[in-house]
């Protein structure tokens, strides 16, 4: 596996000197990985960072749209599945070797399951597990190891299917509840090193993740009623939640499951 030096790592001095004269910000000069980022939430969340002054390493599997947005964002891109333990724990390292250090890292990476126990198969359940807490796991294992002298921040995402009952998500449910579990423990674990770890729980968000329920006219319509705030999610409500966590000025926040879903996880209002 190779780091791919397409954006920020190619720069000459002079570019690299205009794209970071921008105005400082809590983010200015922070560097972050983001697993996950050519995703719907991953992107915006990724464009967010850098437009206040981050550096940005930005890790996912096809290596195209990888490709265009490390370019588009002066980033470094890392083409990897963040499910295999070695990879990730490579591509941290390297991370770490080339700026110095990671300040924050967030795991946007995740799949839809929407079947009910009973018909869902085993390589279903393990590619569903695997996708949504593997890759959680190890973004906190090989996180922990580079951020454990200096701290940082981890953010996972979860999903307001972990807080209710949701009809046909058995999969997913028990997958976004292993993260809770996961950023729970990991932030009892890490606070010592001022290592913070929270979670986002998201409702139905507007993504390529969930194009067949947002584009579908009925579907769209009955999930929007779940929502009490009466429309679904943009990828730009969660990604200012996970920017929110990340900030170094949130330095007393740990241990903490957002719900950023419209409602749909806790209010009933018709
Ligand atoms: N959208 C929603 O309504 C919603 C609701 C609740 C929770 N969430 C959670 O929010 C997170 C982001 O969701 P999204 O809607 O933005 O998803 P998305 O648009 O499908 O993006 C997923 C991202 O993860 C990458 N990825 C997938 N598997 C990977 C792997 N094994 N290794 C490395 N990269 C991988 C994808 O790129 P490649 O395919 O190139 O690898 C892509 O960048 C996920 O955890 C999801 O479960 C979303």
């Amino acid at each position: 596996m190779t780091c791919n030096y397409t954006g920020y790592g190619a720069l000459d001095d002079t570019a690299m000197k205009s794209t970071t004269e921008s105005k400082k910000t809590a983010h200015h000069d922070s560097t972050y990985l983001v697993l996950g980022g050519t995703g719907g939430i991953g992107t915006a969340l990724c464009r967010r960072l850098a437009s206040l002054g981050a550096r940005l390493v930005v890790v996912a599997r096809i290596a195209e749209r990888l490709n265009t947005l490390a370019n588009d964002l002066d980033a470094l891109a890392y083409p990897l599945d963040a499910t295999d333990f070695d990879g990730v724990d490579t591509c941290f390292s390297a991370a770490t070797q080339h700026h110095g250090r990671i300040d924050g890292i967030v795991c946007c990476i995740g799949s839809l399951l929407l079947k009910p126990a009973h018909t869902t198969t085993e390589v279903e359940w393990v590619d569903t597990i695997s996708a949504n807490l593997t890759s959680a796991f190890a973004a906190v294992r090989s996180g922990a190891r580079c951020m454990r002298k200096h701290g940082g921040s981890i953010v996972l995402i979860s999903s307001a299917a972990a807080r209710i009952g949701l009809a046909n998500h058995e999969a997913i449910a028990a997958a976004k509840a292993g993260v809770v579990g996961l950023t729970l423990s990991a932030a009892a674990t890490y606070a010592p090193r001022n290592i913070r770890v929270n979670c986002v729980a998201p409702g139905l968000v507007r993504t390529g993740l969930t194009a067949s329920l947002t584009e579908n006219e009925s579907s769209c319509r009955a999930s929007t009623a779940l929502h009490a705030l009466g429309r679904i999610g943009e990828p730009e409500d969660v990604a200012s939640v996970i920017e929110w966590l990340l900030s170094p000025e949130q330095h007393w926040v740990t241990g903490q499951v957002i719900g950023v879903d419209g409602g749909l996880g806790t209010v009933r209002s018709r």
